[in-house]
């Protein structure tokens, strides 16, 4: 084998359409040499989330595009790329497709392995990419998708400790702005709004607080800010500050109270672990009152905070590129050509389903 290995990635499985080739050195260092992603975001604003059918055509007609501009970016010829990895699921299944398509089609043309990555996967390893991590570590992945704490033990072995019952937290951000009249997506719409808001005006609950169980749960609080507006009509821009701080402490509460429990389970299954740490992924590690709060409990308990870049936090082409290079320079099998998209793909194949675990299934 080559000892350094360049990969083609391709990220098609939600509202994003990504190409990025990335570098992995002998010494397992890695390096992002072209990273291109193309937002479809004004195509979805009008909905207020994402469409599907709208996805698949707009991944359909930018990607060959981005990938041509990914790989002349990144000064490697396609004949030097040693694999091409892609995002097979979790996600849209007709994004996937289009993704899947390309990536086989460009693998056959040029006879290079191909690798089916799990999104997950992706989010999961980046760290590794940005700050060289090593295993094991604990990740919370907070997108409009998923709420997730897991065990990052290894590549292809990982362990969920944690998930939502109902909502993902961006999906909680995202209904709370709808229902107080605020843009979509709505995480940074309420976080906007929340800095002119006056603490303690409302007391919303704190979801799951003291319960034993390590899981998340957010509807019951969408519902409180839903019947505390109501009582509140005409909603004054105020009062809407005033209830955007309000959910984003209780969110903040909740998600501290949920990550100690995680820390300490770590600490207590890895007692001579040098330096545990925990990784943040997902677009609502954006928030900053959210990053503040994992600041303080990770430097209460001892644990090391990772919050790589922002764009590498949410979803890109490089992380899948990155998985396809673990996987290769492990000497994992790659993927056949007949390998089919998954919608549902959860990381952790042990994990049972959580009660009345309703995510949206799209995002991740
Ligand atoms: O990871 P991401 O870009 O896309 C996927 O879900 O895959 O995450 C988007 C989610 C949306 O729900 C959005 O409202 C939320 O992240 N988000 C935020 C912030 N910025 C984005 N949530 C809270 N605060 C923010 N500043
Ligand atoms: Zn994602």
């Amino acid at each position: 084998m080559k000892n350094r290995l360049d990969i083609l990635g391709i990220e098609t499985s939600c509202d994003e359409t990504a190409a990025a080739v990335v570098r992995r050195m002998p010494d397992g260092t890695g390096k992002i040499l072209s990273d291109v992603v193309l937002s479809q975001l004004d195509l979805h604003t009008a909905f207020g989330g994402v469409v599907p059918e709208l996805a698949a055509r707009a991944h359909v007609s930018s990607l060959d595009h981005l990938i041509e501009q990914a790989l002349e970016t990144s000064g490697v010829a396609l004949r030097d790329i040693d694999a091409i990895a892609v995002t097979s699921g979790p996600g849209l299944i007709g994004g996937l497709m289009v993704g899947l398509m390309t990536a086989k089609a460009i693998a056959m043309a040029s006879d290079k392995p191909l690798y089916g990555v799990n999104h997950l996967e992706g989010h999961a390893l980046t760290a590794r990419l940005t700050d060289g991590l090593e295993f094991p570590y604990l990740l919370l992945l907070v997108s409009g998708g998923h709420t997730q704490i897991v065990l990052v033990e290894n590549v292809d072995r990982y362990e969920r400790w944690a998930t939502t019952i109902d909502d993902a937290l961006g999906e909680a951000f995202d209904k709370t702005a709808k229902l107080l009249g605020l843009d979509y997506p709505g995480g940074p719409a309420v976080e906007r709004a929340a800095l002119k808001g006056v603490p303690d005006r409302f007391r919303l609950p704190v979801p799951m607080r003291r319960d034993p169980r390590l899981l998340f749960s957010f509807s019951g609080l969408k519902t409180a800010v839903r019947q505390t507006a109501q009582q509140q009509t005409p909603l004054s821009e105020q009062t809407i500050a005033d209830l955007c701080l309000a959910f984003q402490a209780s969110v903040t509460r909740s998600l501290g109270n949920r990550i100690a429990m995680a820390l300490e389970r770590f600490a207590a299954r890895f007692p001579g672990h040098d330096s545990p740490t925990l990784v943040v992924a997902g677009g609502v590690a954006a928030n900053q009152a959210i990053r503040a709060t994992l600041l303080e409990q990770t430097r209460v308990a001892g644990f090391r905070f990772v919050a790589p870049p922002l764009n590498l936090c949410t979803d890109n082409a490089a992380m899948i590129a990155w998985v396809g290079a673990e996987r290769m320079a492990l000497g994992l099998p790659s993927s056949p050509l007949d390998l089919a998209p998954r919608s549902r793909w959860p990381l952790d194949l042990d994990a049972t389903a959580a009660i009345g675990h309703g995510k949206r299934g799209a995002k991740a």
